[in-house]
C-alpha cells in the first residue's frame, strides 16, 4: 500500500534570520513511516525542518513552509492510499517578509500575521481516494476539539494528544492517543513510546480503512 506521511513542524520566515516555527520534532510521524516501512508499505514523507535521519526506504521530500508542504502534498496525495497529515502545521504567518535583517527598536511593537492555508481541509475538500488521517494536539476539550476537526477537516481517521502535560507528546519520545472514527467511540491507546504506538496506530488506520472499504461495496 502507498502511504503519504507530512511530519515535523512548518517554519513561516519573517526576515532573513527570523522565523514563527512550534516545537514539534518530528518524532511521531517519522515512527509512523518506519511503522510503514516494516511492513513493506510504500512511503513517501513531506517532512518539515527536523533532526531526525530519513527513514531507510521512505523518499523523502523536505520542505520549510506550509506553502511547500502543501504543494509538496497536493502533487502526491493522487497516488497515496493512505494520506497521513501528522505535521505541526504553522497555524499563522508574518503579514509582511523583510528581506533583510529588521533592525531592533526600543518600543515594543506588534507583528502583523495572517493564517496559513489549512493543508489538510484543503487536500481533502477535492475528490481523492485515499483514507485519511489527521492529527490533534490539545491542551483542553480534546474530544470536543479533535470531534469537530474529524468532521470539518474531512478526515477517516483522526487521531488526538493531549499536549499540555511536559513529557508527553510534543519533542518526548513518549505519547499517548485517542483514537477518533466516524460514528464510533472513540478509542485510547495508552501512553507508550512513538515507535510503539506508530506500530499500534498503523493497525488501527489499516483496519479503519478495511472497515471503510467494505461499508463502500
Ligand atoms: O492545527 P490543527 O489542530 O487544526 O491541526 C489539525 C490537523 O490539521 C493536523 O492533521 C494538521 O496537520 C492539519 N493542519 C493543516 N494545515 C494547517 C493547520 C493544520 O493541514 N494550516
Amino acid at each position: 500500500m502507498k502511504f503519504l506521511i507530512t511530519a515535523g513542524p512548518t517554519r513561516e520566515p519573517l526576515d532573513a534570520v527570523r522565523y514563527l516555527s512550534n516545537r514539534s520534532s518530528g518524532k511521531m510521524g517519522y515512527a509512523i513511516a518506519a511503522a510503514a516501512l516494516e511492513e513493506k508499505h510504500q512511503v513517501t514523507l513531506i517532512s518539515g525542518p527536523v533532526a531526525l535521519a530519513d527513514p531507510l526506504g521512505a523518499k523523502v521530500i523536505r520542505v520549510t513552509t506550509g506553502n511547500e508542504m502543501f504543494e509538496a502534498a497536493s502533487a502526491q496525495i493522487g497516488a497515496c492510499d493512505v494520506f497521513v497529515m501528522c505535521a505541526a502545521v504553522c497555524d499563522y504567518k508574518p503579514a509582511h517578509y523583510s528581506a533583510g535583517k529588521m533592525k531592533k527598536h526600543d518600543e515594543p511593537f506588534a507583528l502583523a500575521l495572517e493564517p496559513t492555508r489549512d493543508i489538510l481541509a484543503s487536500l481533502t475538500s477535492v475528490k481523492h481516494d485515499c483514507f485519511v488521517v489527521g492529527f490533534a494536539a490539545e491542551t483542553q476539550d480534546l474530544a470536543v476539539n479533535a470531534t469537530r476537526k474529524l468532521r470539518e477537516k474531512n478526515c477517516d481517521l483522526l487521531v488526538a494528544n493531549d499536549v499540555s502535560h511536559a513529557d508527553l507528546g510534543m519533542e518526548s519520545d513518549e505519547n499517548e492517543l485517542m483514537i477518533f472514527l466516524p460514528n464510533d467511540e472513540p478509542r485510547k491507546v495508552a501512553r507508550g513510546k512513538k515507535t510503539e504506538l506508530a506500530r499500534t496506530l498503523l493497525k488501527i488506520i489499516l483496519n479503519a480503512r478495511e472497515n471503510c472499504l467494505t461499508k463502500k461495496t
